[in-house]
């Protein structure tokens, strides 16, 4: 069974990254063609990158590092479940990304957004990244927006009709988290 995080992409107090993150693992859990988990950044704890050899070679000096490592590698798919900070992702989750590398390597990846303007910029931001990291980013994306999908821009009220587009967001990832996996030594 394929197994697909869902990433709470950022760490600030009172973020609205964990209800929209639970919000999509809920939905998830109602399919049977993969195994969904949430995976918050916030229990990681990671400093600003602090690993004296790039991450590419795989030579993890820190403990927090390799308990990230340890997380990230089961996983054959990804969604990232990212805020809009000036137009680009967390600074929290670029740097989560940024530690590590083979974990991330031929696997599929899928977006949740949200701000002004559905979290769309940060997106982009993001899938420059995956093509660094060579992963599979599919086309379909939740794009919510934190004045029609967050109640006084507050308390998590997804219009009903992103559940359709979480699930055909699941559809592609988990179609190309499977065909890729011939490609990963495993
Ligand atoms: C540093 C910072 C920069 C932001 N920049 C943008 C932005 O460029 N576009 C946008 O739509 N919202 C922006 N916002 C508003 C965020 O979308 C909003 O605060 C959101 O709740 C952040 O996600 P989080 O609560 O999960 O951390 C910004 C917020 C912060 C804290």
């Amino acid at each position: 069974m394929l197994k697909v995080a869902i990433i709470v992409g950022s760490t600030r107090p009172g973020r609205k990254a964990a209800a929209v993150a639970q919000w999509v693992h809920d939905i998830a859990k109602k399919r049977s063609d993969a195994e969904f988990e949430v995976v918050d950044l916030q229990d990681f704890n990671l400093p600003l990158l602090d690993e004296p050899v790039p991450p590419s070679q795989g030579k993890y000096a820190h403990a927090h590092t390799q308990a990230w490592s340890a997380k990230i590698d089961p996983f054959d798919a990804y969604i990232f479940v990212t805020p809009e900070y000036n137009h680009a992702t967390s600074g929290a989750l670029k740097n989560a990304i940024d530690y590590l590398y083979k974990e991330w390597n031929n696997k599929a990846a899928g977006f949740v957004g949200y701000g002004s303007a559905g979290g769309t910029r940060a997106v982009e931001n993001l899938r420059l990244i995956m093509g660094e990291l060579q992963v599979a980013d599919v086309r379909a994306q939740v794009a919510l927006s934190l004045s029609t999908d967050f109640e006084n821009y507050t308390v998590f009220k997804p219009a009903a009709r992103h559940e359709t587009t979480v699930n055909t967001l699941l559809d592609q990832v988990i179609a190309w988290g499977g065909a890729l996996k011939p490609l990963r030594k495993k």
